[in-house]
C-alpha cells in the first residue's frame, strides 16, 4: 500500500528514532555502493538511506541511479553523518523505475538555468525549482487566503472573451474556423458569423472589465487566472501567458486601492517567509553565489532574505506621476544622458526610469499615482485637473511594474466620451457600461503580475524560470 509513505520533510521534523518508516522518492545520488540521497520534492533535505554493504544483491545496487524512483522501508536511526539528524537503515529497497544514467539528462552538478530550460520537464527535480516552485505554490495559497480571511469573493472570468479589456490589442485570437479556406463576407472581409462563436473572440488579457461587473453586486471580488498578451517582448519580466489577480472593489478610492495592494503584497512575502523558510534561505545562498560572479557595482546591498524583511516591514514610497518625471529630470543618470530614452512630462516611463526610481533613488518600493490620461487605458478615473487619471503602478526593485491599478471612472458620460476619443467601441462594451447606468458607484482595483511577485520573492532572474513551462515568442515547447 503506498499511502504508509511518510513524506521526507515530515521525517526530517518529526520522526524518532526506532521509527519503522516507508520512503518513496527519486535518487539524487548513490555513493560508495551504500548511502541513497533519495528526494521526493517535500523539501530540498534529501533522506540519506543507508544499504548496509553486503546486505542487497549486486544486481538491485547497480539500479540505483540518480533519477531513478525508489521504495525504501527501514528503521529511523540517528546519523553520525553530517548534515542530517536522522537516516534510514534500510531493511527493504524496491525500485519503481529505473533511469538510464547514460541517457539521463540530470547530473548530480551544477546546470545553468538556460539547459534546464531546455529540459523544463525535469528541472522540477533540482534543488532551485524545487524550492522556486514550493515558493509559488505558498504564495497562490497566500493570496487565497488573504482574500478570503477579508471576505472578498473569488470569480472566474472567462479566458475567452470578444473584448479587449486593455485596449492594448495584442491579443491571440480564437478560432476553429479552416485558415485554409476561410470564409469571406461580400467585401472580402474574413466572415466571423461562421466561426465557432458567430463572432471574433480572442483570449483574455485581464479579467478586469468582468470583474467589474461581479464588485457591482458582491462590493469586493477578486479573480486569480492565467492572462494571454501577445505582445513581442523578448525580455527576462514578459510572458505570453501569465497569471494574474485582480481584486475590484466597491467603495474605493485611489488610496484605497493602494493601501489594500500594499497590505496584499506584505502579507503574501510574509507567509512565505513564515512557510518556506528552508527555501528561502536556499535561495538566498544560490543569489549570494551568483552575486560573487558580477561586478562589486552590479552586487545588490541586501540579500534575498533581508531584502523582503526590508520590504514587509517599510512603506512603500509614494509618488505622483509628475514628482517622478521631476526626479527623473533632476537626477544625475538624466543630467548625464544616461537614460536611452526621453524623460518629459507625457511620456510612458520606460524600464530603466522605473529602475531609477526604486534602486537608485528611494531603495524600496515606490507608487507611483495620477499619470498622464493619454498614456492610460480608458477605464480609469480623470482627475479634476483633466489631465490626470487615478492611476497607480507598483514598482518593486530589480522588477519594475509589479501592479497596475485604478480607480475606475464610474461617471457614465465621462466614460462614454473617453471611450469615443480612444476608440473604444461602446456598442460591443454595453454590459460593461450597463454598472455605470445602473447604480454606479465609486470603484477601484488593480493587477498584481503573479510571476513578477514570483520573481521577487525568489529573487530569480528570469521570469520564464518561475511559471512551469513558459510561453514566450517562438516558445511553446511541453
Ligand atoms: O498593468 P496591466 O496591463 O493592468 C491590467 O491588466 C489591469 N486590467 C489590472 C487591473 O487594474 N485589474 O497588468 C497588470 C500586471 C502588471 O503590473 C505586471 O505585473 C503584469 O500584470 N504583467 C505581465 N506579467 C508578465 N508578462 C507580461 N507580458 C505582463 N504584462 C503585464
Ligand atoms: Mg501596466
Amino acid at each position: 500500500m503506498f499511502n504508509k509513505r511518510v513524506k521526507i520533510s515530515t521525517l526530517l521534523t518529526s520522526a524518532t528514532a526506532g521509527d519503522q518508516v516507508t520512503v518513496m522518492g527519486w535518487v539524487r545520488t548513490f555513493r560508495n555502493n551504500q548511502f541513497i540521497a533519495l528526494n521526493d520534492g517535500s523539501t530540498n533535505n534529501n533522506i540519506q538511506v543507508v544499504a548496509e554493504l553486503g546486505k542487497f544483491d549486486d544486481n538491485l545496487l547497480k539500479r540505483l541511479t540518480t533519477g531513478a524512483s525508489v521504495k525504501v522501508t527501514g528503521e529511523v536511526v540517528p546519523s553520525i553523518g553530517k548534515g542530517q539528524s536522522v537516516e534510514i537503515k534500510a531493511g527493504a529497497i524496491e525500485i519503481l523505475g529505473d533511469s538510464d544514467p547514460e541517457k539521463y539528462p540530470l547530473q548530480p552538478k551544477k546546470h545553468s538555468l538556460e539547459f534546464l530550460r531546455e529540459i523544463a520537464h525535469l528541472r522540477f527535480r533540482t534543488n532551485t525549482f524545487g524550492s522556486v516552485f514550493r515558493i509559488r505554490h505558498s504564495l497562490a495559497f497566500a493570496v487565497h487566503k488573504f482574500f478570503n480571511e477579508k471576505g472578498f469573493v473569488y470569480m472566474h472570468t472567462p479566458v475567452i472573451t470578444a473584448s479587449d479589456a486593455e485596449g492594448a490589442g495584442e491579443m491571440f485570437r480564437v478560432t476553429t474556423l479552416d485558415l485554409d479556406k476561410l470564409p469571406r463576407t461580400e467585401d472580402g472581409a474574413v466572415n466571423f458569423k461562421e466561426d465557432f462563436f458567430g463572432r471574433s473572440t480572442n483570449l483574455t488579457v485581464s479579467g478586469q472589465l468582468e470583474g467589474e461587473l461581479a464588485a457591482m453586486a458582491f462590493s469586493e471580488i477578486y479573480t486569480f487566472g492565467p492572462t494571454f498578451r501577445a505582445e513581442n517582448s523578448n525580455t527576462a519580466r514578459h510572458l505570453a501567458e501569465f497569471w494574474m489577480i485582480e481584486p475590484e472593489m466597491a467603495f474605493h478610492d485611489l488610496e484605497d486601492n493602494m493601501n489594500l495592494a500594499e497590505e496584499f503584497i506584505k502579507y503574501i512575502i510574509r507567509y512565505v517567509m513564515e512557510h518556506n523558510a528552508d527555501d528561502l534561505t536556499f535561495l538566498t545562498q544560490r543569489l549570494a553565489e551568483e552575486e560573487k560572479q558580477k561586478p562589486q557595482n552590479e552586487r545588490s546591498e541586501m540579500g534575498l532574505i533581508e531584502k523582503l524583511e526590508f520590504v514587509v516591514n517599510n512603506a512603500f514610497e509614494r509618488i505622483t506621476y509628475t514628482e517622478a518625471i521631476d526626479i527623473l529630470l533632476q537626477s544625475p543618470a538624466y543630467k548625464k544622458k544616461k537614460f536611452q530614452y526621453e524623460v518629459k512630462w507625457g511620456v510612458d516611463m520606460q524600464s530603466e526610469h522605473e529602475r531609477y526610481l526604486v534602486e537608485k533613488h528611494f531603495k524600496k518600493p515606490v507608487i507611483v499615482t495620477n499619470y498622464p490620461a493619454e498614456i492610460k487605458s480608458f477605464y480609469m478615473r480623470l482627475n479634476e485637473d483633466g489631465k490626470t487619471v487615478a492611476a497607480m503602478d507598483i514598482l518593486a526593485p530589480g522588477i519594475g511594474e509589479i501592479v497596475g491599478g485604478s480607480q475606475r471612472e464610474e461617471r457614465l458620460d465621462v466614460l462614454e466620451e473617453k471611450m469615443k476619443k480612444l476608440g473604444v467601441p461602446a456598442e460591443e462594451l454595453w454590459w460593461y457600461l450597463d454598472t455605470r447606468r445602473f447604480g454606479s458607484v465609486p470603484h477601484a482595483g488593480f493587477g498584481l503580475g503573479f510571476e513578477r511577485m514570483v520573481l521577487f520573492v525568489t529573487g530569480m532572474g528570469n521570469i520564464r524560470d518561475v511559471i512551469p513551462f513558459p510561453r514566450t515568442p517562438k516558445n511553446a515547447e511541453f
